[in-house]
């Protein structure tokens, strides 16, 4: 039988390593869109190297000759566009780069399987929690049919991706899909994202270090899962029969200080928290003595704040039939088992 071919733009990325072994393991060929960047980005995918069904290509999702040429080589089954400016605080400071490529770069791969008459290929979109935006009023959780308002040069390119992606499945009937992913983290996480920045300080911190923590907003509240488990789903919503949008999320919440609160009871630290809004502070407890340990620095403050994020995943848990299986305490220990595996080898 011929194997399935798959693109995935953002392999060096989170999603796009636990995706590329997810797909190898299923058989496919794996195609990984790399950009060309002056530094080693590949830590995540190096162990895939020697398996001879995962090809690297150099691309841009800024760039649409090189799409259309890597799209006209591998001839994709399906496409996974996981490739994109992803931070949403930085946004604010490169908002141009930030729509060329996270909003523009579907634009351009959508174009391109048009322009080469793919019309059998499957095509996934990463949007995002971030497109609905501020907590509104009587609305618990958000789902597929919530209202979108995004706060951020990110969440407005990500929601060009989302309407352009569906543009194209009903102008030109190609299986174009949304997956509505809110926040998924996993040992894998790039590390200036909050929870990464998290278990890495504090797996640091019970090996002795004397570091303090410096962090922004602490009451935000995000909907976290585990990018394994939303791996899955993004493979799950392109084997369905019919294109369609889904959102995948946990349907908990929980605030950056419960977060971090979470990560102290399993490493059993004593956390103390004192003050409010920038004059918060955390310290550690030993004995009598309270040792500072976080802070709150303005600079990671951002111009708008998204305050609370809950998503609603009850069409995608029964339509792609699926349990999770990592909850909030399992991601942790999951986060922190690894950081500290990782700095006690380099101690
Ligand atoms: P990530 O770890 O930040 O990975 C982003 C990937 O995009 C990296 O491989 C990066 O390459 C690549 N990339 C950046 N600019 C590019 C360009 N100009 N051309 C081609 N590739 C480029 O993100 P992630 O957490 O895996 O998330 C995957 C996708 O899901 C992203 O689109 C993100 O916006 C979206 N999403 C993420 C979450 C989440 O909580 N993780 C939730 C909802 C949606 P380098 O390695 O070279 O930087
Ligand atoms: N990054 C970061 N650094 N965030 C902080 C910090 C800090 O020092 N202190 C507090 N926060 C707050 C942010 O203000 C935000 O409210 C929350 O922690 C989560 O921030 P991030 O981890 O950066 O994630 P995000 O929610 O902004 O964006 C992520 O999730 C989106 C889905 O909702 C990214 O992965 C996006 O690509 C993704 O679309």
């Amino acid at each position: 039988m011929k194997k399935k071919i798959a693109l995935i733009t953002g392999v060096t990325g989170q999603d796009g390593s636990y995706l590329s072994e997810l797909l190898l393991s299923k058989n496919y060929v794996v195609y990984g869109l790399c950009r060309r960047v002056s530094y080693f980005n590949r830590n995540r995918i190096e162990h895939l190297r020697g398996n001879k069904r995962f090809k690297l290509v150099y691309g841009d999702l800024s760039d649409y000759t090189s799409l259309e040429s890597i799209i006209k080589l591998s001839r994709p089954d399906e496409i996974y566009n996981l490739g994109a400016q992803s931070h949403v605080g930085h946004s604010f400071e490169i908002p141009e780069y930030t729509s060329e490529v996270t909003g523009l770069g579907s634009l351009r791969i959508l174009e391109a399987m048009r322009f080469l008459g793919l019309k059998k290929t499957k095509f996934y979109q990463a949007s995002t929690s971030e497109l609905f935006g501020e907590k509104q009023k009587g609305i618990n959780s958000f789902n597929e049919k919530s209202l979108m308002v995004p706060k951020s040069p990110y969440g407005v390119s990500k929601l060009y991706s989302y309407w352009i992606t569906k543009v194209y499945r009903e102008a030109y009937g190609l299986f174009a899909c949304n997956g509505i992913l809110f926040n998924h983290e996993s040992p894998r996480r790039g590390e200036t994202f909050v929870t990464r920045k998290i278990t890495m300080f504090l797996a640091k911190k019970i090996l002795g270090s004397k570091d303090i923590l410096y962090l922004g907003n602490l009451n935000a509240k995000r909907d976290w899962g585990h990018a394994k488990d939303y791996t899955e789903l993004q493979w799950k919503i392109l084997q369905q029969s019919r294109a369609d949008d889904y959102v995948i999320a946990t349907g908990k919440t929980t605030s950056v200080r419960d977060f971090i609160n979470e990560c102290c009871k399993y490493l059993k630290i004593k956390i103390i928290w004192q003050g409010k809004g920038v004059n918060e502070k955390a310290y550690i407890l030993n004995g009598k003595k309270k040792d500072l340990i976080i802070k709150v620095d303005k600079k990671y403050y951002r111009p708008l704040e998204i305050d609370y994020l809950r998503g609603n995943p009850q069409k995608a848990l029964k339509k792609l039939n699926y349990k999770l299986k990592y909850n909030l305490k399992d991601l942790v220990k999951d986060m922190l088992d690894s950081d500290i595996k990782r700095f006690k080898k380099s101690m």
